[in-house]
């Protein structure tokens, strides 16, 4: 939630905090600033500090028009949390003489007692905020405070690290003082925070992405730890501002990744990569004796053969690839698993023992509540075994173990290759329980293997062929004011999946069900016209699907089935049918997941939505 960047250096700072800004906007555009150094009229040291509502493009018209020459600025784009998306609560904040400026990315949990006691001190708040408190918890330490007890430091650094210890909660926090010019200060605590020296300056954000034009060799910053960025270079230090020599991590993924590569939105370049994810998720996992090497497990096969019982845990579409994971691992390592939304999990008391593995799954590696379901379980003693697109993610750090997907950044803020990434690897994870409990012989584990590397292919000839297919789909649904995703199996977890893809980018409501529940209650919505979406790919309970669907026929739904290529029976009951490839049901869900990411995705443009960027979403969710 909310991204934030900063630079100090040779050249403009406006440009080069619009460009970053622009790549962090998945991860808020609710409103978007910067504070810029200045001089007044009268050759004083000033900030400009200049906020607009709404995307960063409304931000960068403003500043391309007033030619500000600053070489040092912070800038920030909002995921708004504590205050509605208005000018007055977009960031950066200032202090009360507006000589302190600061972006943040986080939430600081305490800020109604620090607000009243600043209050209290004299202290004039302008924002509904939760971060304003931190820019006069600042300002305090800088000028100090006799009412505070607190004396001056006259030093930004100083005074950034001072106001941190009254701070409970999250941040990612870059801050700016007329007083000190060039020099950013930064900290760090459960909020992301990269930073980078390039040829002409140093650069901070809340990702890579943002500074992957100046450097690919970065630093991420612990918590706990501050930098003092100045034009010349930058300094680190410990929270009782020791100097430290943090590890410096070379980036080795390219610009273009950042970029639309010809594809009209992000949603469907990232689509389109999801036969690339599959086989890069793959590369190395076999080795030639049949065994599944997951060498970044950090745990033992004979800790792996203890295991009896599998909790999954995430948020929205990961929690969906844990549906799908359920269904592999309960059938080939017969080990029972239960797939748990982490908002939900980390507030009972679930059965844990030291057998318990629990995996995590989040694309960003930052999702608080699945971060936090993390943390709780650990100190119960279970082993935790992360699923994360994002190297060196919290997730990622806390976790003993963990499977990199290999979606690349995903920016769109629908999940569409980053899920892909995350049922293939958590099909591994299931093949290695598999073949550790002895359910799993070798000879069918390197036969399940050729098979899922074969859904790559598949996935490319869906996206091939099936456009036409999928825009007629579209057409029939575009107008209904909701509709219905079923299927059982595998088509079940799918649904849950289309179901979610639809609404988050179209805004049409969506609900999923098992197509055997229809009869229980979702059923009475239907009437002539009423679009069901079904998985009706050939498995095991493939009649079954189909007599739910007669069901919704008989009552005029406007049917569109994700059907096996073959299947001509399927037609004398769908309005539209888009074929699939035939795959083993386990693997399924990778391909029909395909048509549902294209369908939802052809609706919104249909409605004239933006796809990259949904209203009220952001990519990470670092607030629970
Ligand atoms: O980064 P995570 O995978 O932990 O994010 C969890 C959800 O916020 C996320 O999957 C969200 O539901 C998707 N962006 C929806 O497409």
């Amino acid at each position: 939630m909310c991204g934030i960047v900063g630079y100090t250096g040779q050249d403009k700072a406006a440009e080069i905090l619009v460009s970053g800004l622009k790549r962090l906007e998945y991860r808020g555009y609710d409103s978007a600033g910067v504070a810029l150094e200045d001089r007044g009229p009268d050759g004083d040291a000033v900030l400009d500090v200049i906020r607009r509502v709404g995307k960063v493009a409304g931000l960068e018209s403003e500043l391309a028009a007033r030619h500000l020459p600053a070489t040092c600025g912070i800038g920030h784009t909002r995921w708004a949390t504590h205050g509605r998306p208005t000018q007055s609560n977009a960031h950066p904040h200032t202090s009360c003489d507006g000589r302190i400026a600061i972006a943040h990315n986080g939430i600081i949990e305490n800020f109604a007692e620090l607000r009243e006691e600043l209050a209290s001190r004299g202290h004039v708040f302008k924002s509904e905020t939760d971060t304003e408190v931190f820019a006069h918890l600042i300002e305090e330490a800088y000028e100090g405070s006799a009412a505070a007890g607190i004396p001056a430091t006259h030093d930004l650094m100083a005074a950034v690290r001072e106001a941190c210890t009254h701070v409970v909660g999250a941040y990612g926090l870059a801050a700016v003082c007329v007083d000190e010019p060039g020099v950013i200060a930064v900290a760090r605590k459960d909020s992301p925070i990269i930073i980078g020296r390039g040829e002409r300056g140093s650069y901070v954000a809340s990702d890579v992405i943002a500074l992957i034009d100046a450097t690919r060799d970065v630093v991420v910053l612990e918590d706990g730890q501050f930098a003092r960025l100045a034009p010349e270079g930058i300094t680190y230090t410990d929270d009782q501002g020791e100097q430290i020599e943090p590890a410096v991590t070379h980036i080795d993924w390219d610009v273009d990744m950042a970029e639309k590569g010809g594809y009209p939105d992000f949603m469907m370049k990232e689509i389109a990569e999801q036969p690339r994810v599959v086989r890069d998720t793959l590369v190395g996992r076999l080795a030639g004796t049949g065994e599944l090497d997951i060498d970044e497990l950090g745990l033992t096969f004979e800790e792996l053969n203890l295991v009896d019982r599998v909790y999954v845990i995430a948020c929205g579409t990961s929690y969906h690839a844990g549906l799908i994971a359920k269904n592999l691992i309960e059938g080939w390592a017969r080990i029972p698993c239960e797939v748990e939304a982490a908002s939900e999990f980390r507030y009972r008391n679930p059965i844990i023992t030291p057998s318990t593995l629990v995996v995590a799954v989040s694309q960003s590696g930052e999702t608080a509540d699945t971060l936090a379901a993390i943390r709780d379980v650990r100190i119960k003693g279970a082993k935790v075994f992360g699923i994360t697109n994002v190297v060196g993610s919290p997730v990622a750090r806390e976790s003993d173990g963990v499977i990199y997907t290999k979606a690349n950044k995903e920016i769109a803020v629908a999940s569409t290759k980053s899920f892909i990434g995350q049922v293939v690897s958590l099909t591994l994870l299931a093949m290695l329980l598999g073949q550790v409990k002895g359910k799993l012989p070798r000879g069918q584990t390197r036969m399940l293997f050729r098979e899922l590397g074969d859904t790559a292919a598949q996935i490319q000839r869906i996206l091939d062929t099936r456009a036409e297919a999928v825009g007629q789909a579209a057409a029939a649904c575009k107008d209904a004011p909701s509709a219905l995703f079923v299927g059982r199996g595998m088509g079940a977890a799918v649904s849950h999946e289309g179901a979610l893809k639809l609404k988050e980018v179209s805004y049409l409501h969506a609900e999923a069900y098992a197509a055997g529940e229809m009869k229980h209650g979702p059923i009475a919505l239907i009437d002539p016209g009423f679009p069901v979406i079904a998985v009706a790919t050939r498995s095991a309970v493939y009649d079954k699907v189909v007599s739910n669907l007669k069901e919704c026929e008989a009552r005029g739904a406007k049917i569109i089935a994700v059907a096996t290529e073959g299947d001509e029976d399927i037609k004398q009951i769908a309005d539209h049918v888009i074929y699939i490839p035939e795959v083993r049901d386990a693997f399924s869900a990778i391909t029909a997941t395909v048509p549902l990411q294209l369908l939802a995705r052809e609706v919104a443009l249909l409605r004239g939505c933006d796809v990259d960027q949904p209203r009220n979403l952001a990519k990470s969710v670092t607030v629970e």
